[in-house]
């Protein structure tokens, strides 16, 4: 079953929106395989975002990352990449729709309270990047009630 990796950057967590996202991913049916409240530092936040290290915003972009503690998750599901980024909605919260993530909970690019792989290729690097030790293997008993 696919994954995908979701972070609450540090706004997200000292706003208090981190039970509100969760609430959103597992009420849409998707199972959490992964989850811990940790810093990083320079170095990891530097390789995590590597793509983008040419680009002019990547140092505030790493300056916000370690300003505080971020929730590194795994979350399983049929197309949950894709539908990840659905819930979270656009980059730019000017331009996220109502009802997603950044539409409802944020106002700038560079402090839209999360983060979800982009590809399925992506999501498996990151997993392997925040979660060395491996998501947690288990199947919800409700799964015959969301999967057909
Ligand atoms: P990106 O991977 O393009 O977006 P997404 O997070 O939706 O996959 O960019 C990573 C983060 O970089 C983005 O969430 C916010 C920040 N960012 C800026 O601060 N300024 C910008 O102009 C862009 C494109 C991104």
């Amino acid at each position: 079953m696919e994954q995908t990796f979701i972070m609450i950057k540090p706004d997200g967590v000292q706003r208090g929106l981190v039970g509100e996202i969760i609430s959103r991913f597992e009420k849409k049916g998707f199972s959490l395989k992964g989850l811990k409240l940790i810093s990083v530092e320079r170095p990891f936040a530097e390789k995590h975002y590597e793509d983008l290290s040419a680009k002019p915003f990547f140092n505030g972009l790493v300056d916000y990352i370690i300003s505080g503690p971020v929730v590194a998750m795994v979350w399983e599901g049929k197309n949950v990449v894709t539908t990840g980024r659905k819930i979270i909605g656009a980059t730019n919260p000017a331009q996220s729709e109502p009802g997603t993530i950044r539409g409802d909970y944020a106002i700038d690019i560079g402090r839209n309270v999360i983060h979800g792989s982009d590809a399925v290729e992506s999501a498996r690097k990151e997993i392997a990047l925040w979660f060395p030790e491996g998501p947690v293997a288990w199947q919800s008993s409700v799964h015959k009630w969301i999967y057909e």
